[in-house]
């Protein structure tokens, strides 16, 4: 399969960029993430390379997650899933931070390295410290043999296909899929029931149908990308779920448009941030419709009370946002995967208005082999 994908990987398709071509491939990635993985006889799912068995994945007390950019921001919504749905204590941290800091290394944690490329050298260096000192690391990885897919316990390849530009896009949505099958297949291994199982499955199967809905509204984007292109700064915002999607906008913007951007949790607006308010600043504000809804409306009444501009990237229209993208509702836990979306097109959007190079932004190389 490595054959196939280097002969297509090249060929830009009818798009411009690869980052244009590599948003649109996402509903067909995302169903290769989860293509013959899902056991509907037990509501769960098979990763083959997992190497962990029933047994190991009980005894598990606490899950690590590390990477750098993107994948720590796949990781960080890969921690609220597997926390939600297993039940077990988990979070993320850059992988540059770890390395750097002595941590304890715990017999009973589980430690998670993400990366697209699998050559990170900041992400492999932590996973041979973590090797050295008796841990079980598991990669969740895209390049098939990489560094780091060697170098693990085992894990889960995403299967995003080749990603060129440096930016990147289908395989943070494939990663944070593959977060998704691991927090079932872990939830299902402890106290995740029947029914919350097969919720999950069905959300999961909706996945590619909604991206490609969801790639539709790429017109009326476009045009609030050209809006947004005149601004010097935009702040992202969310809360638990919103805040990873709020933190990879803000990457994603930063990266391709050279537009400084800020993303801050919804809930620490009036601990600071609100000061920064005025009209020259727009919010775009995540706003899922879950049990955090009216606590998000708040945080842009705060906003709007300061005459702050907001676009909302939520499941309906809000009557509080200038404008609002909307985007198909999943199940709440999944919700986070398809909210990045509109916002990677977005940022591509507010590049080309802006005339940037993107698929090679200045500064930046795609996978970062050097300390
Ligand atoms: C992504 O848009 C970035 N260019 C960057 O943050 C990237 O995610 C990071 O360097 C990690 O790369 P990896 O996933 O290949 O390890």
């Amino acid at each position: 399969t490595t054959v196939e994908w280097e002969a297509a990987s090249y060929d830009m398709g009818g798009h411009d960029t690869y980052m244009h071509k590599e948003i649109h491939e996402q509903a067909d990635a995302v169903d290769r993430v989860l293509r013959g993985r899902i056991d509907d006889r037990f509501s769960t799912v098979h990763l083959g390379g997992l190497n962990l068995d029933a047994r190991e994945a009980r005894r598990i007390r606490r899950v690590k997650i590390l990477g750098c950019g993107t994948s720590y921001h796949a990781g960080m919504i890969g921690a609220q899933m597997i926390e939600e749905l297993a039940r077990i204590p988990s979070d993320a941290e850059p992988a540059s931070e770890f390395r750097y800091r002595n941590a304890v290394v715990d017999p009973d944690t589980l430690y998670i390295a993400v990366s697209q490329s699998g050559e990170t050298y900041d992400v492999l260096a932590a996973v041979q410290e973590l090797k050295r000192k008796g841990a079980r690391v598991l990669g969740i990885v895209n390049v098939v043999g990489s560094a780091i897919a060697r170098e693990a316990d085992g894990g889960i390849y995403v299967h995003a296909g080749p990603e060129v530009c440096v930016v990147s896009t289908k395989c943070f949505t494939n990663t944070t899929v593959a977060f998704g099958l691991l927090a079932l297949h872990l939830g299902r291994t402890r106290d995740l029931s029947v029914r919350d199982g097969k919720r999950i499955i069905e959300g999961l199967r909706k996945l590619p149908a909604q991206i490609a809905e969801m790639l539709e509204q790429e017109d009326e984007i476009k045009k609030l990308a050209e809006e947004y292109a005149q601004a010097r700064s935009m702040l992202f915002i969310g809360r638990v779920r919103g805040y990873p999607v709020a933190r990879e906008a803000s990457l994603k913007l930063k990266e391709v448009s050279y537009i400084h951007a800020e993303a801050y949790p919804a809930s620490e607006l009036k601990h600071g941030p609100l000061a920064l308010i005025e009209p020259a600043l727009p919010t775009v504000a995540i706003v899922p419709d879950d049990d955090l809804l009216e606590k998000n409306r708040a945080a842009m009444e705060e906003i709007k009370a300061r005459s702050g501009k907001i676009l909302a990237v939520a499941h309906q229209p809000q009557e509080k946002a200038d404008q609002t993208i909307v985007v198909p509702k999943n199940e709440d836990e999944l919700d986070p995967i398809l909210m990045g979306i509109p916002l990677q097109l977005l940022a591509y959007h507010t590049a080309l208005a802006l005339g940037r190079d993107i698929d090679k932004p200045r500064n930046l190389a795609k996978s970062v082999t050097v300390e």
